[in-house]
């Protein structure tokens, strides 16, 4: 068979495929957004809770779970297998690569970049600008090719334009400076800025829990106001 014979009874591809989606109550979808992109046949609905905002030019793949009271900014991009805890938010213009695992009460600001494997816990604050990374070797060493994201442990936060190399550990309640390239683990409570990051004690100003005014009363634990 001739290739342009081979072609002509090739199945044209459904494409673009519906979207797939099962959106909880009350939620707010501006036009212009995609709910469910459907990239595969086999793929699972996204599952998104009660009480989401979505904000145009959005994408949510489908394959993706996220809790309630989720919000985005305008032109979020969320790919296949991650997984978003409550009260969210994904600040404009971000991007989730797809299998990257984000608890609840977590804000990420506009312009940020997460690349697939990171994973990110509660209460966790990463400023705009943003850049993590899971490639050490980018094209090189590619029979040992083993993507690997950063890991945010408990009430980070992370400074605008700041870059985590492939794998860090980021450890409870650190701060890492605004501009910082993190090369190394940080440990719990330390304060690490510059290029390469040094660490240093987190001064007592900054040891308090992170608390956005929008979670007050809502996180287990924490005193009602
Ligand atoms: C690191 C940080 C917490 C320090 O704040 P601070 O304790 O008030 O520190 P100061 O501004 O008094 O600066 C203290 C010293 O640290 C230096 N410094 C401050 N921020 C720095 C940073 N991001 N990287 C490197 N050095 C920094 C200052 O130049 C100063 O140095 P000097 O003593 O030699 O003059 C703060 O600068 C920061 O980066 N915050 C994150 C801001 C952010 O990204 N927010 C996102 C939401 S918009």
């Amino acid at each position: 068979m001739s290739e342009r014979q081979s072609l002509r009874h090739r199945a044209p591809a459904p494409f673009p495929r519906e979207p797939r989606a099962e959106v909880g109550a009350d939620a707010q979808i501006d036009p212009g957004c995609v709910v469910g992109y459907c990239y595969r046949d086999d793929a699972a609905p996204l599952q998104l809770g009660i009480g989401a905002r979505i904000r145009t030019g959005t994408i949510l793949y489908a394959d993706v779970l996220i809790g309630d009271h989720f919000q985005t900014g305008h032109h979020v991009l969320i790919r296949e297998k991650t997984r978003i805890g409550h009260h969210v938010l994904v600040g404009s213009g971000t991007i989730i690569d797809g299998e990257v695992e984000i608890a609840s009460f977590v804000k990420i600001e506009s312009h940020c970049y997460i690349p697939t494997r990171v994973r990110i816990g509660e209460r966790v604050f990463v400023g705009p600008g943003v850049v993590m990374t899971n490639d050490r070797y980018p094209l090189k060493q590619r029979n040992r090719y083993r993507p690997e994201g950063p890991i945010l442990e408990t009430g980070v936060t992370v400074g605008g334009g700041a870059t985590l190399c492939p794998g860090v550990r980021i450890g409870e309640d650190a701060f890492v400076a605004a501009g910082a390239v993190v090369t190394r683990d940080v440990p719990a409570r330390m304060l690490a800025r510059g290029v390469p990051a040094r660490f240093e004690p987190l001064p007592e100003s900054l040891l308090e829990r992170n608390l956005a005014l929008s979670w007050r009363g809502l996180i287990p634990g924490d005193p009602p106001t």
